[in-house]
């Protein structure tokens, strides 16, 4: 299965970012472990901070994988363009988030994303993004 991971603006950060709210790992660091675990799986990761490199992003892969995994993060929030892309493709998307949006503030608890995902993991720490490509495999 060719899966990908797409991580938007300053999840670059993670372990250094509110290690309270997002836990003290890397991501490269938790990357590896789930790569080695799940050897079956050719497993991508991309990140940026910019909305248009996420959308060419998502149109790129968006025909031919599996799977995407997308943490659009604060864009899941703004991003009408983030939403017509997801909606656009034919791979499947299932959105994720570390914390749980629900239990944050009220800004946090709409998508654009979601209507358009297959499904929708959130509040597991990195552990969401595991369960994202259990989902695929
Ligand atoms: C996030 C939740 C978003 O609200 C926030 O803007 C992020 C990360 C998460 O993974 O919990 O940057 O997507």
């Amino acid at each position: 299965k060719k899966l990908i991971i797409i991580n938007g603006p300053n999840l670059n950060l993670l372990g250094k970012r509110e290690p309270n709210i997002y836990g003290s790992l890397s991501f490269t660091e938790f990357l590896d472990t789930i790569k080695a675990k799940y050897p079956t799986a050719a497993i991508e990761h991309y990140q940026s901070n910019i909305e248009g490199e996420l959308i060419d992003k998502i149109q790129e892969v968006g025909f031919s994988y599996d799977g995407i995994i997308l943490n659009a993060a604060a864009y899941t929030h703004t991003s009408i363009g983030i939403g017509d892309a997801v909606k656009a493709i034919e791979t499947p998307v299932v959105e994720v988030h570390i914390s749980n949006t629900f239990g944050r503030e009220e800004f946090r608890h709409q998508s654009f994303v979601s209507p358009n995902a297959k499904g929708i993991i959130l509040g597991f720490g990195l552990q969401s993004y595991e369960l994202a490509i259990q989902s695929f495999l």
